[in-house]
């Protein structure tokens, strides 16, 4: 008997589909998503200005050299990969020693200047310290090249596709050119699966949860979504702040009444945006789809009047412009109310569940706002939930924050037994076993916390306390210098 094993199909890059697909192919390579990334930085306008709060001097060449002052002193750092197509910014990689952080220099695309990047306005220092993490290149890049157990390491160049490749969309392509095998197509799945090709990068709801054991790089499209991640949003509908566009879309009377007739490519191509000349009748044909234009002879903009836009928001690029809840008038706009004491969380649908993933997110909602109904919601949910070092680091810190060191050091022990490479567990202990005296374990923590993300400011200031009060100032200085490049002032 012939036994056959599937050999599941490989990322082979936009280029592999030219040949046959050489219209798609060119068309799709100007849209927004195809260069919301790259390896190679255009050439950039000049630019200079000074920074306020850290009375930090920028000057940016056309080649992304960027030159620091600040009195006397000087230093320039190379901007490395970009992040961003432009439509309203465009933000930068930095790479140090294989790390890569993002860039605390913007540009801000709509109004045509350099300034800091969006969080780093109130600084009193030039950051060069935060981190770009996997699920950032995610969402912006493809094949990419993350080291396994660190925050932010990477082998060069970082990613091998620039943008959003076409097999984000379609799935791995090395069968299929070889003439071996189908492309997905994703107006040809089932709803559920067809909604979660989009929703991967266009859903973020108020936490996204990874599942248990799961990696969102081996999400492939056709697979469901849900299997993979959970996104938890406040229980109010529409008492709150949508902030991605599939939260939008499933308010709007449209997407309530059409069910599963309507999604993202009721209206887009993901292949191609149409020309601004062409905007109104290409948008206009879409509602006709199923609106008579009878029903409102109150111009031909339709989306102009429906689908107003918001200000340009100085989240990065982040959140809707586009008003996708498809408002009867400007006056039955959601989504913009008050959201103080609804603490309440829940799963976006039915398959968002998990009291482990509800959890987290009561975990992570919790910590930044400060709510102790969420905080104690996150204990009484992840005591229960299958322990994980994900789990036993968030209770842990909850633990901490509740005035009970004693079962933080026993959850942070066994994260670190789950996977050693759990950074916020190594820091976190590190500081509990060095307020206890106990110098040598904090200081071999810390240690293992900078060879996953050389520029934790915390793990890296306790580490040189620790290594003076041991006489250690050689080590104190290599530690110092180890961080300068984290931060200019
Ligand atoms: C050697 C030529 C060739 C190459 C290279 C090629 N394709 Fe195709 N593609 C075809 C042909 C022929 C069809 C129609 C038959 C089929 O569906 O497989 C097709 C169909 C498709 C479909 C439609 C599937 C459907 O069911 O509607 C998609 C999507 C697709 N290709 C994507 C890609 C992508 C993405 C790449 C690059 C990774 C690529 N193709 C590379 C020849 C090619
Ligand atoms: C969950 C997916 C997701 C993650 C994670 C994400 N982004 Fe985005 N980003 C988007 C989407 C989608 C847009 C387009 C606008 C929108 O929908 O808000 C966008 C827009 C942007 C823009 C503006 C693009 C333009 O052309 O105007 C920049 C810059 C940007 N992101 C940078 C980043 C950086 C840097 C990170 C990580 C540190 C990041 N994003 C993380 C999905 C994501
Ligand atoms: C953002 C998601 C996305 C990306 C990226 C994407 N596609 Fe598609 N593609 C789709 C969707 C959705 C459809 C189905 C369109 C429809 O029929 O409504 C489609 C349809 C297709 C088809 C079959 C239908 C046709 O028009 O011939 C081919 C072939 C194809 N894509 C190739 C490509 C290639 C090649 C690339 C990269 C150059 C690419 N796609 C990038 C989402 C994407
Ligand atoms: C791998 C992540 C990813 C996937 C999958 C994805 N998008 Fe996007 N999309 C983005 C990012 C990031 C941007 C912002 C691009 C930029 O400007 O840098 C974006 C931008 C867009 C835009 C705005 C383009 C413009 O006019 O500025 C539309 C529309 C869009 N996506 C639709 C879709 C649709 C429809 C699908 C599913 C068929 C889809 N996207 C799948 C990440 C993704
Ligand atoms: C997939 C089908 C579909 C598409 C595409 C669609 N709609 Fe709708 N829309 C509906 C249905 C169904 C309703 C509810 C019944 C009705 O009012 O006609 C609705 C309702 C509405 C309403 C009433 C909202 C309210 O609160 O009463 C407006 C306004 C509207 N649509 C505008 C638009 C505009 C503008 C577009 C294009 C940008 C559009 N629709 C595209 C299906 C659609
Ligand atoms: C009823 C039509 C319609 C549907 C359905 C729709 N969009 Fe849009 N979308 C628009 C219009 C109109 C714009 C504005 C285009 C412009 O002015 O360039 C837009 C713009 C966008 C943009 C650019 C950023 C912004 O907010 O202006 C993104 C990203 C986007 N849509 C994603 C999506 C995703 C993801 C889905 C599915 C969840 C979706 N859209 C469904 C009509 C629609
Ligand atoms: C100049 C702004 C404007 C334009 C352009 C416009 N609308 Fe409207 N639309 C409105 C207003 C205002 C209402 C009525 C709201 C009310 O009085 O409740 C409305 C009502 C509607 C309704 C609800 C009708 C009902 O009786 O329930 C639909 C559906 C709708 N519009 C779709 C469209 C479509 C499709 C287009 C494009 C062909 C369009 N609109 C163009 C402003 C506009």
């Amino acid at each position: 008997m012939l036994l056959l094993f599937a050999i599941p199909a490989l990322y082979v890059g936009n280029q592999a589909c030219s040949e046959c697909h050489a219209e798609i192919y060119q068309r799709y390579s100007t849209s927004p998503m195809a260069l919301s990334s790259g390896r190679e930085l255009p050439a950039l306008r000049t630019g200079a200005f000074r920074h306020a709060a850290s009375k930090v001097s920028y000057a940016i060449d056309a080649k992304g050299l960027v030159t620091l002052s600040k009195g006397k002193h000087s230093e320039q750092r190379q901007l490395r990969y970009y992040f961003g197509s432009g439509v309203a910014g465009r933000s930068f990689g930095f790479v140090r020693d294989g790390f890569l952080f993002e860039a605390p220099v913007t540009w801000y695309s709509q109004t045509g200047v350099w300034d800091v990047s969006p969080g780093y306005a109130s600084d009193t220092a030039s950051r060069w310290s935060r981190p770009i993490e996997p699920s950032c290149l995610f969402c912006h890049a493809s094949q990419t090249r993350w080291r396994e157990g660190t925050l932010n390491a990477y082998a060069e160049p970082v990613f091998t596709q620039d943008g959003i490749g076409c097999e984000r969309c379609h799935g791995p392509g090395s069968l299929h050119i070889a003439g071996e095998g189908k492309m997905v197509n994703p107006a040809k799945l089932a709803p559920e699966r067809r909604d979660g090709v989009c929703a991967q990068c266009h859903l973020t709801g108020q936490s996204r949860v990874v599942r248990a054991g799961r990696r969102m790089v081996d999400y492939r499209p056709g697979d469901l979504l849900t299997d993979f991640v959970a996104h938890l949003v406040p229980v109010e509908q529409g008492g709150f702040q949508v902030n991605s566009h599939v939260e939008k879309l499933a308010a709007s009377a449209c997407k309530r009444a059409a069910g599963n007739k309507m999604w993202c490519g009721s209206c887009h191509d993901a292949h191609a945006v149409p020309a601004p000349a062409e905007k109104v009748a290409w948008f206009r044909a879409k509602c006709l789809n199923c609106h008579q234009a009878s029903t409102c002879a109150r111009g031909p903009d339709c989306a102009g009047c429906h689908m107003p836009k918001d200000k340009a928001s100085d989240a990065g690029g982040h959140g809707v412009f586009t008003d996708h809840s498809i408002p009867r008038t400007a006056a039955s706009r959601v989504g913009l109310q008050d959201v103080a004491g609804k603490w309440k969380l829940r799963g976006w649908s039915a398959a968002d569940a998990g009291d482990r993933e509800l959890g987290l997110a009561y975990a992570e909602a919790g910590v930044r706002t400060g709510d102790r109904h969420q905080q104690a919601e996150a204990i009484r949910l992840l005591s229960s939930a299958t322990q994980d070092a994900e789990v036993q680091t968030r209770l842990g810190d909850l633990q901490e924050r509740a005035g009970k060191p004693e079962q933080a050091v026993a959850l942070y022990r066994g994260a670190l037994r789950n996977d050693p490479g759990a950074v916020v567990a190594l820091v976190n202990l590190g500081r509990l076993y060095g307020s206890g005296g106990a110098l040598d374990a904090a200081i071999r923590l810390w240690r293992e916390a900078l060879k996953r993300n050389p520029c934790l400011a915390e793990a890296g200031t306790n580490l040189q306390i620790a290594l003076r009060a041991k006489g250690d100032e050689a080590g104190a200085e290599a530690v110092r210098r180890g961080q300068a490049f984290c931060v200019f002032e």
